[in-house]
């Protein structure tokens, strides 16, 4: 019985030796210096854009998908959840020059006092950065002056992002909802 657990754990020793000989030979990760991905030195960038929500009309670019059976009765709209694909442009107006859009989705998530969970990609079209994207994941205070949500994300272009954006309502439409709203993003990448 004694020579049995011996050889048992003899066995076992050889085993795990052995997993480890093949993890050591087909290593999944590796550490590497960032000039190896042509990352050289980090950059911090200004983005400057007015993002245009459009809730009413033919064609909408925020669209409600999914309420609570008690969002309506709400002060804060708690439980609503729009997706939106909202235009960027250079301006203000809407005839502006579009810049890229905000894709992604918005929901109530406050009870006392209206906040939004803002999970958006802004993809961007214009000149180099045509199709590099930036993430954002944060609390947006609708009512006050500027809110402030981090930039958890990039690519491209925005490889490694991180930073916030600054948002400030340019106008709105007191009647449909429509909004217009000045962005300031400031990024770190590569
Ligand atoms: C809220 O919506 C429900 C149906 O989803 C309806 O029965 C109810 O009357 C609405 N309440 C108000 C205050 O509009
Ligand atoms: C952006 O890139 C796409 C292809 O990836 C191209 O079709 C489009 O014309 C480009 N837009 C601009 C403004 O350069």
């Amino acid at each position: 019985m004694a020579l049995c657990i011996t050889n048992l754990v003899i066995f076992s020793l050889l085993f795990t030796s052995t997993i480890f000989d093949s993890a050591d030979s087909r290593t999944f990760a590796r550490s590497l210096f960032p000039q190896e991905l042509g990352l050289n030195k980090e950059k911090l960038s200004h983005v400057h854009f007015y993002l245009h929500d459009i809730v009413t009309g033919r064609n909408p670019t925020a669209v409600l998908v999914a309420v609570a059976k008690t969002t309506n009765t709400s002060a804060t709209g708690f439980g609503a959840v729009l997706v939106i694909d909202d235009p960027l442009t250079e301006g203000p107006e809407a005839s502006s020059k579009i810049l890229g859009r905000a894709q992604g989705i918005y929901s109530s998530a406050s009870q006392k006092g209206a906040a939004l969970l803002m999970v958006h990609n802004y993809v961007f079209t214009e000149g180099k950065y045509n199709g590099s994207t930036l993430s954002v994941l944060g609390r947006n205070a609708v009512t006050a002056d500027v809110r402030e949500m981090p930039i958890v994300g990039g690519s491209k272009l925005f490889r490694f992002a991180r930073g916030y954006a600054q948002a400030r309502t340019h106008t709105v439409n007191p009647h449909t909802g429509d909004a217009v709203v000045e962005y300031n993003v400031y990024v770190f990448h590569y």
